[in-house]
């Protein structure tokens, strides 16, 4: 049944336009009123005898939820929201062919845990997405923890975990070859449409191309041709395997990013071999910072290299790009102007797996936005169940639903939510959402909190997507929003509601023992002070990830930073992958920062410092500290008595990361109702 609902009502994209006034029902848009605005995007690609419903591919992320090797109902239901979120082709991430091949614990695809994989499979087809499985070698960076023979690449060396690696011969190859035949076979018997062979980020196929790692003197190092010679050997014998009829993709690094390294000339001359025996490639590239480039750097890394490869005008297969494509306008406009044939997305799917639908039905607006924070592969890589920043519920669909299937709560409530930074935004829009009568109170005259600040930074255009996208959504999910508004016992008395939600934020913690530290302000200042061009040397007290940000963005304005760390190391709360892209940063932007440096005095133009028993002083025009915040309770114990539910979120629960706002905002809100 459709309503006649005005048409203001709906924040539709720009991008999308009525071609007639005509009735917009509950989902957004009456199709037959729209024109389609993602045309290139949108369109269905034929591989082999499969139709790809559209040109996006969600990338391959592997989950860590398996037991003994088997796939839980959380892997299975994760991968099901991908293709129900309406990606054109799903991958399973990397599965290893074979003993030997593992860099984490390996799936263990056996014929008795073939119904699992089945299951794997038909939870994508029945969303219509085509299924694939991406098949990996990790050669000399298998972990020896995950392998029971001996660690083998193109070169005898010591890897990165400090293993012995062997150099492979022939008979390895010949095994390792086979072992990718047999892995495809299986796959396609278990029901996936399609494998994804990685010859991307540093695993065993772009060892043997790159030219600085495969230093064989045999025929299969030394030249472009005996260097591809072992990777086009692996392909042809997949293809002999699996027949004609068979999707075979590749996902293939197009640069190896390093002077010496492979170029993307050696790429096409790989791929113009390699395309009798694939049919698609999406291109990525090597060096983690680059494949996982964070929120400081441009969108779409690799789409020259993918761009490039077609310009060659040598390859005919579909060429697809992947690396911070974090939108449906820019993946249309990739597509478009005929760089890619389509695109590959990981993180902008698990922060909205909905990301092809809404786009589809002109809802790019409602899209959650990634953030690039990389809390999704910190967390991945420290073998925790994966978490995003801003999707809660990615992983976790097997215990909590999909986003789709969240409906309204059993019950409507009236929520006083106090606080609208990003835990009180987020807990108002869910209890908004679920149906509840939200009242949202901020003291100060706008939204956002630390958000609206940080948000300001000079380098951080992913963070201020998501505040403007948490400000659409408080403006269309029925919340009440009263700014200039302190809660307090006389209002929530006035206001009599189920629940009230304390996201009252979070404190500076002062270091009060360093002498002058009242000539110093805190670090949130340098967002708000109007840039003073005076200012041109800036001391930062504090190396943690919110002085090396901060430090950046200063830095990026042109000031001369120098950050005092008094731990031995900076930025240690921040993960390991995220932590690189921050140290490559920081050297590109020429921030100084000083670790060990237990920082004495703020002194008038300078700061004393001591390291290593030594005094020392940094001269400076303006000092900060980023030392740390600390929860903001009070006004939590004070209104614990007002109405039957009171909840802290965000900072006021525990001072922390976005994530921690979002998550904590989003299941308090969830939880309302539940009665
Ligand atoms: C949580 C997580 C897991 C990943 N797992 C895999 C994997 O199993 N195989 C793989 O080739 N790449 C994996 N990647 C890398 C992505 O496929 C992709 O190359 C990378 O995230 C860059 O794309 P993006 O900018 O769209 O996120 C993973 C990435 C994330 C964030």
């Amino acid at each position: 049944m459709k309503e006649n609902i005005p048409r203001q009502t709906f924040l539709l994209s720009k991008r999308w336009q009525l071609t007639e006034e005509k009735s917009i029902n509950g989902m957004g848009v009456d199709a037959s009123v729209y024109k389609n605005l993602y045309p290139h995007l949108f369109q269905p690609l034929r591989l082999k005898g499969l139709i790809m419903k559209n040109r996006i591919m969600s990338a391959p992320n592997m989950l860590f939820h398996t037991v003994d090797g088997r796939p839980t109902q959380y892997y299975i239901s994760y991968l099901e929201h991908k293709a129900r979120g309406g990606a054109g082709l799903v991958t399973l991430g990397e599965i290893a062919v074979c003993d030997g091949a593992s860099h984490t614990p390996p799936m263990q695809w056996t014929w008795d845990n073939l119904p699992l994989f089945g299951e794997m499979a038909a939870a994508i087809h029945e969303h219509g997405a085509l299924a694939a499985v991406e098949l990996v070698h990790g050669g000399m960076r298998a972990n020896p923890r995950y392998n029971t023979v001996p660690i083998k690449g193109p070169v005898a060396c010591v890897n990165h975990l400090g293993a012995e690696v062997q150099a492979m011969t022939v008979e390895d190859m010949e095994h390792v070859a086979d072992a990718f035949a047999e892995a495809a076979a299986f796959w396609y018997h278990a029901g996936f449409d399609a494998v994804l062979i990685h010859a991307a980020h540093g695993w065993l196929i772009p060892q043997f191309l790159s030219p600085l790692i495969n230093k064989r003197t045999d025929e299969y190092g030394g030249s472009l041709e005996n260097r591809m010679r072992f990777p086009l050997a692996i392909l042809r014998r997949v293809r002999e395997r699996v027949g004609d009829s068979k999707v075979i993709m590749l996902r293939l690094s197009g640069s190896e990013r390093h002077p010496e390294g492979f170029t993307t000339d050696d790429i096409i001359a790989f791929l113009e071999k390699a395309q009798q025996y694939v049919d698609l490639a999406e291109i990525s590239t090597e060096g983690v910072t680059n494949y996982f480039a964070i929120t400081y750097s441009p969108w779409g890394q690799n789409v020259e290299l993918a761009a490039a490869i077609k310009a060659a005008g040598k390859i005919n297969i579909p060429i697809f790009t992947i690396g911070s494509i974090m939108s449906p306008e820019q993946a249309e406009d990739i597509i478009a102007s005929g760089k890619a044939d389509g695109v590959s997305m990981s993180r902008a799917l698990l922060a909205d797996p909905f990301l092809p639908k809404k786009a589809a039905l002109g809802r790019a607006d409602d899209i959650v936005p990634c953030l690039r924070c990389l809390n999704c592969t910190d967390s991945d890589n420290a073998r925790r169940h994966l978490v995003c920043s801003v999707n809660p519920l990615i992983g976790r669909e097997a215990r909590l639903g999909f986003a789709d299937t969240i409906g309204k709560a059993n019950r409507r409530l009236k929520v006083l939510v106090a606080g609208g930074g990003p835990a009180g935004m987020q807990a108002a829009v869910t209890a908004g959402e679920r149906g509840h009568n939200v009242i949202l109170c901020e003291k100060s005259d706008s939204l956002g909190g630390l958000l609206k600040l940080l948000s300001r930074d000079s380098l951080k255009k992913d963070l201020r997507r998501f505040l403007e996208y948490l400000l659409r959504r408080v403006a269309v999910a029925g919340v009440e929003v009263r700014l200039n508004t302190e809660v307090n016992r006389e209002l929530v008395a006035a206001e009599a509601p189920d629940a009230v939600i304390v996201a009252v934020g979070s404190l500076p913690l002062v270091p009060d023992s360093i002498k002058g530290i009242e000539k110093a302000k805190h670090i949130t200042s340098a967002y708000q002070e109007p840039d003073s061009a005076a200012r041109k040397n800036i001391v930062i007290i504090g190396g943690g990830l919110a002085g090396v940000e901060s430090g950046l963005h200063l830095a990026n304005l042109g000031k001369k930073v120098t950050v005092l760390e008094m731990l031995p190391d900076y930025a240690t709360e921040a993960g390991n992958v995220y932590r690189l892209g921050l140290q490559a940063k920081a050297k590109e932007f020429g921030l100084t920062i000083i670790t060990g440096a237990r920082c004495l005095e703020v002194a008038d133009g300078s700061v004393r410092y001591k390291k290593d028993g030594r005094e020392s002083e940094v001269e400076c025009d303006a000092v900060y500290y980023a030392t740390g915040m600390v929860s903001y309770t009070e006004p939590y114990f004070d209104l614990a008595d007002t109405a039957p539910f009171v909840i802290p979120v965000g900072d006021c629960k525990q001072a922390g990361k976005i994530d921690g706002a979002i998550h904590s905002g989003y299941f308090a809100a969830l939880d309302l109702g539940m009665l």
